[in-house]
């Protein structure tokens, strides 16, 4: 396993893209303190220290369209494996890791081409010891820390280490062998859910299964139909799960 760890970074992920072509697969990097973290949809990723960034570089990975999903459940393993009795984590779809329906974690994977070949970056930014008062202050009040939410701080370089670990190995499973284990961890399935469209729309449908291609399967006022993650967002109808 190999982790680059610098002192600052803008972005763990934006590090791999400039560095791709020369680094090896399965190379990961993280940074004490990320400047210019990104999140999905063009948001921004903020950090006051307490969260953990990191990056992992796969290079023509199998699969690629149910990575993001197979990287959620990298993540809940990992810090599972940071408790000897886990707190209850689950997964929203496609791939927020949840604890007490507060985000803890967020994965971004990006694609970079060189000529035929295809690398994947993951980015994963896991909540480690942020309060309660940042998200407040920070205006996320859907997001929690591990501390925060289990009262316990996992060593970040035991967490890294596990992590990348898992991301590695969860990257070489096939999504059939481990779809029945992502079901169990989605919290949505069997919640109506409302499905936000990159062009402001709205639609309310039941949340109902999960494709063999990661997307969610619903059930609207129109029958069932699928969702991919590409340009969507999946809310609770109440709020966030
Ligand atoms: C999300 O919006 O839920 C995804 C957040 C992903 C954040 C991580 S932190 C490490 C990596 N570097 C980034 O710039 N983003 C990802």
């Amino acid at each position: 396993m190999r982790i680059i760890e610098l002192e600052e970074v803008t972005s763990t992920n934006d590090y791999l893209k400039a560095h791709c072509e020369e680094l090896s697969d399965g190379t990961a990097v993280t940074a004490l303190v990320q400047t210019a973290g990104k999140g999905r949809r063009g948001h921004t990723w903020t950090d006051d220290g307490g969260m953990l960034p990191f990056s992992v570089l796969l290079k023509d990975p199998p699969e690629y369209e149910t990575l993001t999903a197979r990287v959620g459940l990298a993540v809940c393993n990992a810090v599972a494996e940071m408790y000897p009795e886990p707190p209850e984590i689950g997964i929203k779809w496609p791939n927020d890791v949840i604890i007490s329906s507060k985000k803890v974690c967020g994965i971004l994977c990006e694609s970079v081409c060189f000529g035929a070949r295809m690398s994947i970056i993951c980015g994963i930014g896991i909540n480690i010891s942020q309060f309660e008062e940042y998200f407040r202050a920070v205006g996320l009040p859907n997001a929690g820390s591990l501390a925060m939410l289990t009262g316990f701080t996992p060593n970040r370089r035991k967490l890294l280490e596990t992590a990348v670990r898992e991301v590695l190995s969860y990257a070489s499973t096939p999504f059939a062998e481990c779809l029945e284990e992502y079901k169990r961890r989605l919290v949505n399935l069997g919640r109506p859910v409302k499905i936000l469209g990159a062009d402001g729309s709205e639609r309310l449908a039941d949340a109902v299964d999960v494709a063999p291609n990661g997307y969610l399967i619903c059930r609207g006022e129109d029958g069932f139909f699928e969702v991919g993650s590409g340009e969507v967002s999946v809310r609770g109808v109440d709020g966030y799960i």
